[in-house]
């Protein structure tokens, strides 16, 4: 059983608030490994998970570097020979089209995209081990786009819907749009993510599918957006997601909305660089992939209905959490598989007894 400590540290090291966006570090040792956390909000929101297998690695930053945001370097983990594996993702662009023809088929139509490097970010708030933050710009009105990073100690179930399955490798980050003025009355969003896979970038999302709906009602998928060396092997890290969002915050079944992906796509690694912050203070020459999910089926209410969606979706390094059956599940299935077999085995026995009673009496000698 895994259990790691986390300590949060807001801007490590930094003498002032730096201006443009905070560093958050999330350390979390285990016992011969640690496990670095970094969510930035200079420039594109960018979540940096780096794996080390030792239990005493740090994060070292040089604020001049990392805030010039013109070289690599600003940001280390020593000793580097201790790094396993490295993954960031970057929430680079949200976009918008008209659906006038309600066919949700993303092709034309758009608006300008929202560039979320360009975004007002406020300062991280931190509770327990998550972090909120949230970006305005005047467009949207009153509205805002938010993301939540939740961290974890150990293995566990999120509470709210999608209510994914988690590890302590592991990250959470529900993004979300609330109250943003819609620029048509069909307007539907697309999400831009690009991903850093270490030495091998994230080209492909595999699909998964099971039974079992339990803890997401109606959706029997999951996605995962995957380097090529893959498996269980420890050098690897994913992008986790079930293919649905929310038009509440407090969602029914009847508020889920179904999302679909794109192929992921190679991405210019110098513009990516420049956007983020961390990116161009953590790695030199990424090889950088890009996909967009899209939120809503045709026939399904657009946003200006609730002026609200959710998505959630888990980053992590090793192997991806599977979903394995629920108890309650289990029984369902021993009592739907166990019932035939209970009636047959019943049912020979009371034959054979029926059998052998009948043929009982001619084996008993009357006693005269
Ligand atoms: C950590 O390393 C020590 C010594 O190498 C070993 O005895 C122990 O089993 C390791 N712990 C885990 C959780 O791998
Ligand atoms: C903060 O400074 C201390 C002492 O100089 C150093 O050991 C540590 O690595 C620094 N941390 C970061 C995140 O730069
Ligand atoms: C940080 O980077 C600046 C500019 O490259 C350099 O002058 C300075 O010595 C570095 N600081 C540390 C503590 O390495
Ligand atoms: C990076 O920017 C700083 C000032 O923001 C400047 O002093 C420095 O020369 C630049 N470095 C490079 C490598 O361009
Ligand atoms: C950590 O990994 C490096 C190579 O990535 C290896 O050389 C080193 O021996 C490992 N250290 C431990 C404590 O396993
Ligand atoms: C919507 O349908 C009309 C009529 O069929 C067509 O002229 C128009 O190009 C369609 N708009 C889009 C965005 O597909
Ligand atoms: C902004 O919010 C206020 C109160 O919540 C509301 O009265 C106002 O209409 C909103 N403005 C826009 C542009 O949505
Ligand atoms: C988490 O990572 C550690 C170190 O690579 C590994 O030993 C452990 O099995 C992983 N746990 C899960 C649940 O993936
Ligand atoms: C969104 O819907 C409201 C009524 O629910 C309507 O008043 C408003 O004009 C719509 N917004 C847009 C951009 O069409
Ligand atoms: C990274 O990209 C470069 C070219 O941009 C390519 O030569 C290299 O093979 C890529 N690395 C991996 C691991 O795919
Ligand atoms: C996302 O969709 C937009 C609009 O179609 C497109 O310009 C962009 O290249 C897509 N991004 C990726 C990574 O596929």
């Amino acid at each position: 059983y895994r259990m790691l400590k986390l300590t949060l540290q807001l801007n490590p090291n930094s003498t002032s608030v730096p201006p443009g966006g905070d560093l958050l570090h999330v350390r979390a040792v285990g016992d011969n490994d640690t496990l670095h956390f970094l969510w930035c909000s200079q420039g594109a929101p960018t979540l940096l998970i780096v794996h080390t297998n030792t239990s005493n690695s740090l994060v070292q930053v040089n604020w001049t570097q990392f805030l010039s945001r013109n070289v690599s370097g600003g940001l280390s983990v020593e000793p580097q020979s201790s790094i396993q594996y490295s993954i960031a993702v970057v929430f680079s662009r949200l976009l918008e089209y008209d659906d006038a023809n309600d066919t949700a088929m993303p092709d034309s139509d758009f608006f300008p995209p929202y560039e979320l490097q360009n975004l007002n970010w406020n300062r991280l708030e931190l509770f327990d081990a998550k972090a909120r933050l949230c970006g305005e710009t005047p467009e949207f009105g009153n509205g805002s786009l938010c993301l939540t990073l939740s961290v974890f100690d150990s293995d566990g179930r999120a509470e709210s819907w999608p209510r994914l399955l988690h590890s302590a490798n592991s990250s959470q980050l529900e993004v979300w749009l609330h109250g943003i003025m819609p620029r048509s009355a069909n307007s539907r969003f697309l999400l831009e993510m690009q991903a850093v896979g270490g030495d091998f970038p994230l080209s492909r999302v595999d699909v998964r599918q099971f039974i079992d709906d339990e803890f997401t009602p109606s959706i029997f998928k999951v996605s995962q957006w995957v380097s090529p060396v893959k498996g269980g092997s420890d050098v690897s890290g994913y992008v986790q997601w079930k293919p649905v969002a929310y038009r509440q915050s407090n969602p029914a079944l009847e508020d889920a909305t179904p999302c679909r992906y794109s192929d992921p796509q190679t991405q210019d690694g110098n513009a990516t660089a420049a956007s983020s912050a961390l990116i161009q203070a953590f790695f030199s020459q990424p090889n950088i992939t890009g996909l967009n999910v899209s939120f809503g089926l045709a026939g399904e209410p657009f946003y200006n209905s609730t002026r609200f969606l959710s998505w959630t979706m888990l980053v992590g390094v090793g192997a991806p959490p599977v979903d394995t059956f629920s108890p309650i599940v289990l029984a369902i299935m021993a009592v739907g598989l166990g019932t035939p077999m209970i009636l047959l085995l019943v049912g020979g026995a009371l034959v054979c007894l029926h059998k052998r009673r009948h043929g009982s009496p001619a084996t008993y000698q009357p006693i005269n």
